[in-house]
Order: structure tokens, then C-alpha cells, then sequence
């Protein structure tokens, strides 16, 4: 086992928290553009050891907050877990703690029910933040999350309703389906027997049914005890499957779908198709934390398509692009729907472009930000809520190693390789991290 060195580069943390109200603009910011771009990634308060866990640095979110056709600010702030606060002198937050974590949260960043919270899986709760990004509390929903949360719930675009996966080291058999309401409370949960301790990063949903990605990694009490920080290991015995569990029914009606190994922590998008089969897009690694024990680093992810059948219990395969890629996104507005477009980009080792998909034709435009010039996840922000598909931008924060700084660059969706709508430059370098989501204003 090895590990990889997470922190070089942009990857490195900042330590400036900067407020910015004077942004250079180029081009011209769409009028419908009101609210939020945030973002989240790990950047460690402390140094961090190069053989640090990636995933597990204290999170820092940033945000850029556009009304009117200006870019009226650019912010960042620790989350304040009691790490952070320890650390730089700083009151801890109030509130509760889901056992012994530190209330920290790094991996991803969202608006619900009229809040914005930093969100991360299998430990601290989700942290409730200002419109501005102060961190406030940690929040259990209001006493409604009895458990752990995740990075990655699922908004049902007809409902508004959020889905989650949520798993814990120490539920030896199981994991637990989530259902957060509109009024931001957990309304519906139910656990689902797996026989291990899997780390389940994401999910995915159809308009029926959750999946549950139960890949061969799973927790490893020896790396625990010899001090990992994530000690979750590559099981080479384990199954790798899909659980299709339909909205609603009992735990153990789930119905398991298995193929050969391999991790996958982010779908594309996943829909039913007519014949009963479902059809599940996905960024592929062929194996993680085998030999490298501190970030995703034994081959590049790939995009791929996964046809279930529950019935059979099988998985039939498709390579749609061969290319190093990662954090799909799709309108989320076509979330367990047959979207047309996907949107990723260029993972650890060939970070740069992004690539739009387009998940009928099977092909790919790719938008090339310029030398030195590297994209973080897209988000793509629909004209008015209801625009078509492919009818608004596709925005994300981009690292330029000429200057060491960022923008954020705001392309016309349906003119994905041609010049950006409008960039904004921020004053400094936003650390290549996780994910992030547009919020509107009136979210
Ligand atoms: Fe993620």
C-alpha cells in the first residue's frame, strides 16, 4: 500500500478568508442569473502531511454571489468544526454533534428548505451556514436525523423532496435510505441489509426507485486501529452491485443487480426505462484504495452505462468515453428523468476541460478553458425554471495556474466550445475540491 501526495499545487490549501465586493468582470453576466455559485472542498487548517487523506482535510466553502447582471461578491470561510475552531483560536459552534465528531463538514454544499448547509457523509451532521458562508450549527433536522447524513442527496425535481444514502462504520449489516422533506425535516427512512459496512459516497434515483451503490469497499477495522483516518479498504471477495429499492417499500424488498469489481462515487443520472430495465450513467474506477491508500488515484474514472435489470438481478456494460473524467452533473432539473445532456470534467492527473454530453447521440463537446486554465464540477443553471434542457449555463470555478488565481467562467450551454458568457476573476486561487450547486435566491 502507498500513498499519493493530495496537497501539491492547487490542490494545497489557502488561508486567507477574504470578502470581495469589487470583481473584474469580462463579458456580460445574464440578467436571470440570482443567487449563489458555492463550493466546498477539504483545505486543511493545519499543514497537512502529504500523506494525508484527501478526503478528510476541514472543509471550506466559497461562494459567488450574482444579482442584477453583477458579481456582488466572492467569498470563502472555514466550516468551523471544532477542529477549525481549536485551531485558529475561534469560539466553537453551538449545537449538537453527532457523536464523536468534530461537527466539521468538506465535501459538499447545498440549499434546502430555505438554508444553505455544508454537507458530508458518514459522520458530523450537515452545518447549517449564513447566506454569507458563516457557519452557525451543526443541524440534525430538527431532531428528525437520527444517524449519519451523506455528501450526496438527491433533489426529486417534482417534488423537491431530498433522497440519501447514508452509511456509518458502525452498522455492521446495514445502510439507510433517507427521504428529507420540504420542510427540511427527515420524513421517511428505512435501512437496508447489505451483510457489511460499506462506504456508499452517492445515489442515484429513478422516478420509482432509490439505488444503493454497495461497491467493495468497505470499513477495515485493522486500518482503524493502526490510526486511518478513513479506513476503508478495497475488499477483493466483495460484490460489487446496484440495489434497486423502490420508493416507499421495506428495506429488504430490495433487489440487488451485480457486475464485475470496480467504485464508482458518482453517477451521471439514472432513469426507468419502458421495458423495466433502468438505465444508470456513470463515472467508473476500476479500483480505489487497494494500493493507494489516501485519494482515488489506481486509474483514471471513465464514463459509463449501466443497464439494470432487477429482474435478472444482472448489469450489462457500455464505455461511453474513455477519457479521465469525474463529478457528472446533469440538469437538475432531468434528475431521474431520461436527460439528454451530461457534464464533467478532467479528473486528478488531466484536470483542464470540460465535456458536455450528449446522452442521446452518445456524443461529446468539449470546452477547452485555455492553457494553464483547469475546470472544477459544472453546474448548469436553467434560463427560467421552465426553460428547455440545454437552455441556460454551464458555470464552474476555474484554476489559472498563469496567475494562480480563479474565475468563475460562465458558458452559454448551447454554445459549450465557444466563448464564455462572462468570466469573473476572484482575487485568489479556489483549492481543486468537491462539489458544489447553484443557489437561487428565492431557495
Ligand atoms: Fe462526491
Amino acid at each position: 500500500m502507498t500513498t499519493v501526495d493530495f496537497f501539491q499545487d492547487n490542490y494545497a490549501p489557502v488561508r486567507e478568508e477574504l470578502t470581495s465586493l469589487d470583481l473584474d468582470v469580462s463579458g456580460t453576466i445574464p440578467e436571470e442569473l440570482d443567487g449563489r455559485l458555492l463550493r466546498i472542498g477539504p483545505n486543511p487548517v493545519l499543514d497537512p502531511d502529504p500523506t494525508d487523506h484527501w478526503f478528510t482535510g476541514s472543509g471550506m466553502a466559497h461562494g459567488l454571489r450574482l444579482r442584477g447582471g453583477k458579481a456582488e461578491w466572492y467569498r470563502n470561510r472555514y466550516i468551523n468544526g471544532d477542529s477549525v475552531a481549536d485551531a485558529l483560536g475561534r469560539p466553537r459552534m453551538p449545537g449538537p454533534r453527532h457523536m464523536d465528531g468534530d461537527g466539521g463538514a468538506n465535501t459538499n454544499i447545498i440549499g434546502h428548505s430555505g438554508k444553505t448547509y455544508a454537507i458530508v457523509e458518514a459522520m458530523n451532521w450537515p452545518v447549517e451556514l449564513t447566506d454569507e458562508l458563516e457557519s452557525v450549527a451543526p443541524s440534525n433536522f430538527d431532531d428528525t436525523l437520527e444517524g449519519t447524513f451523506t455528501a450526496h442527496p438527491k433533489r426529486h425535481p417534482d417534488t423537491g423532496e431530498l433522497h440519501a444514502v447514508t452509511y456509518f462504520f458502525g452498522w455492521e449489516d446495514h445502510v439507510r435510505y433517507l427521504v428529507i422533506g420540504t420542510d427540511g425535516r427527515v420524513r421517511h427512512q428505512v435501512d437496508v441489509p447489505v451483510g457489511h459496512s460499506p462506504m456508499i459516497h452517492d445515489c442515484s434515483i429513478t422516478e420509482s426507485a432509490a439505488l444503493i451503490l454497495d461497491f467493495p469497499v468497505h470499513f477495515d477495522l485493522e486500518s482503524a486501529m493502526a490510526g486511518s483516518a478513513l479506513p476503508y479498504r478495497w475488499q477483493a471477495d466483495a460484490p460489487s452491485r446496484i440495489g434497486v429499492l423502490p420508493f416507499d417499500a421495506p428495506g429488504d424488498a430490495v433487489q440487488w443487480c451485480e457486475l464485475d469489481p470496480c467504485f464508482v462515487f458518482h453517477p451521471l443520472n439514472s432513469f426507468d426505462r419502458p421495458d423495466g430495465t433502468i438505465q444508470l450513467d456513470v463515472a467508473k474506477h476500476q479500483r480505489v484504495f487497494d494500493t493507494v491508500t489516501n485519494g482515488p488515484a489506481e486509474g483514471p474514472p471513465q464514463l459509463y452505462r449501466w443497464i439494470l435489470d432487477p429482474a435478472k438481478g444482472t448489469v450489462s456494460e457500455e464505455l461511453l468515453d474513455d477519457r479521465n473524467q469525474e463529478f457528472p452533473r446533469v440538469d437538475e432539473r432531468r434528475i431521474g428523468k431520461d436527460a439528454r445532456y451530461g457534464y464533467t470534467v478532467g479528473f486528478v492527473g488531466e484536470e483542464g476541460p470540460a465535456y458536455k454530453r450528449d446522452l442521446h447521440t452518445n456524443t461529446t463537446e468539449l470546452h477547452d478553458f485555455g492553457p494553464g486554465r483547469s475546470s472544477q464540477e459544472m453546474v448548469f443553471v436553467p434560463r427560467s425554471p421552465d426553460a428547455d434542457e440545454d437552455d441556460g449555463w454551464c458555470m464552474s470555478y476555474v484554476h489559472d495556474a498563469n496567475t494562480n488565481t480563479a474565475d468563475v467562467v460562465i458558458l452559454n450551454a448551447q454554445d459549450f466550445t465557444g466563448d464564455p458568457q462572462a468570466v469573473v476573476h476572484l482575487p485568489q486561487r479556489v483549492p481543486y475540491g468537491f462539489h458544489g450547486n447553484w443557489v437561487p435566491s428565492e431557495a
